[in-house]
């Protein structure tokens, strides 16, 4: 397939600038020609162009929210363009306040093409939060919430399918990786039934039988897209994120989950979010995102068989 790179150079809906940095970071660490390397035609789109961070206090419980608007309709165009000429877009956040765009970009391209859509949401959170649940009024920890329909007007609205219902159910996303849940956001995420497989899920049931879990149902029919928020990796690991939290999957696991997602054979769309390289050491977060990131296009050690579903 063809993949289309979109830069999402923004800190928009952030606490901690820096994440606007984020897609040179993945190009400098060698994204394309890694992904090359593995047979993949790849398409650099270049950089979207949004407004500026204004760097403003929340207002009514929400950070730059104009901007964050803007923002996410520049992805969700984007997005959508790429997903109609039959690419696999790879949104470079960015901070995940865009995966709103994108993922509602998915959802449409789902209902018109008759695809059963699968979210995966790799992440130390939950991005669950409202303007009355948030801590920090930060739109990144939000998007999941919004495309449940749970948000200020102007981004539900851009997340809503033309029959005016939200573009994401709970039946059609897996947390995987979550560690970091508010108080409020955790009866929230409850109340909606997310289905999350947080750390000690993994760390007891193992991230083979996680990834089985999550992935469990997917088939011919379905678009899987992953949204990999780069703080779902422990941080001594990937220091290179604005909201780091101790005790992420350790390489070994990311690989493995990586690695099933390929096996799945039906990724069709990514966002790699929260890379922020103020706060890297020498690009390694970059460099270890892009060496997932093969895993995730099919990278293997040996030849192997692609299990059967
Ligand atoms: N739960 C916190 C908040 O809402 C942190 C969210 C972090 N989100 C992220 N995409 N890194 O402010
Ligand atoms: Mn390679
Ligand atoms: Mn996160
Ligand atoms: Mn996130």
């Amino acid at each position: 397939p063809t993949v289309a790179l979109i830069g999402a150079p923004t800190d928009i809906g952030a606490g901690a600038r820096g994440a606007s940095m984020g897609p040179e970071a993945l190009r400098v660490a060698g994204l394309q020609s890694a992904l090359e390397s593995h047979g993949l035609h790849v398409l650099d789109r270049g950089n979207l162009n949004g407004p500026a961070n204004p760097w403003q206090p929340p207002l009514e419980g929400y950070r730059h929210l104009p901007e964050v608007v803007a923002w996410n309709q520049l992805v969700f165009d984007a997005v959508r363009a790429e997903l109609q000429a039959g690419h696999l877009p790879l949104l470079l956040g960015g901070d995940h306040c865009l995966g709103l765009g994108s993922i509602a970009a998915v959802a449409r391209h789902c209902l018109d093409a008759g695809k059963q859509l699968r979210v995966l949401w790799l992440d130390a959170h939950a991005d669950f939060n409202t303007s009355t649940l948030t801590p920090s009024g930060n739109l990144h920890g939000m998007p999941v919430a919004c495309l449940f329909g749970l948000g200020p007007d102007p981004l539900t609205r851009l997340a809503r399918l033309p029959d005016g219902s939200p573009a994401l159910r709970a039946a059609q996303i897996r947390q995987i990786g979550i560690r970091s849940v508010d108080a409020g956001e955790k009866e929230l995420v409850h109340a909606q039934g997310l289905e999350v497989y947080d750390m000690r899920f993994i760390d007891e049931t193992g991230m083979r039988e996680t990834m089985q879990r999550a992935l469990a149902g997917v088939d011919e029919s379905t678009h899987l897209h992953v949204s990999f928020d780069v703080d779902f990796l422990d941080p001594e690991l990937a220091p290179g994120v604005g909201t780091t939290v101790a005790g992420g999957p350790t390489y070994r696991e990311a690989q493995l989950c990586m690695e099933m997602i390929a096996d799945s054979g039906r990724l069709a769309s990514l966002d790699i979010v929260e890379l922020n390289p103020a706060l890297d050491v020498r690009n390694k977060t970059a460099c270890l995102a892009v060496d997932l990131i093969e895993s995730l296009f099919g990278k293997s050690t040996l030849m192997r068989q692609r299990p059967a579903q």
